[in-house]
């Protein structure tokens, strides 16, 4: 996948872009946020977590304010701040989104 290169696009993402802007997070905090049971300790999740700390996270990774961290710091370099907070505003959601809406018009 190459959505990494997406995601490094300068402007704020539009609501369809959303899925893809969190693809690439999915590979590491598990579908939709969610690590699967045993990772959440390498990995933690996102899902359902207030947008300010999320946000507040992200941008402290970016700012290398995280000596601890691993891959953040250098995978934050690549959001602007628009994009940081769209993640972290969907992420927090508890639900998880509609991926895409379910085809209508069923023949009946
Ligand atoms: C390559 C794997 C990987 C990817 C991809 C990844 N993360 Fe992470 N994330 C981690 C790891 C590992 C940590 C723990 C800190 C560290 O070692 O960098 C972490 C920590 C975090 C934290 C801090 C959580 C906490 O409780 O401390 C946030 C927020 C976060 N990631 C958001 C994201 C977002 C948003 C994306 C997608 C843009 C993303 N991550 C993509 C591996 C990843």
């Amino acid at each position: 996948m190459l959505i990494l290169a997406g995601a490094a696009q300068a402007g704020p993402p539009r609501p369809l872009d959303m899925e893809v802007l969190a693809g690439t997070c999915f590979a590491c905090h598990g579908p939709q946020g969610v690590p699967p049971a045993g990772a959440a300790e390498a990995l933690p999740r996102l899902r359902g977590r207030p947008a300010a700390e999320l946000l507040r996270l992200m941008r402290a990774f970016r700012q290398g304010q995280m000596p601890q961290a691993s891959v953040m710091p250098l995978l934050m370099q690549g959001y602007d701040d628009a994009q940081m907070q769209a993640l972290a505003q969907w992420f927090a959601q508890p639900a998880q989104p509609a991926q895409t809406a379910p085809a209508g018009g069923r023949e009946r």
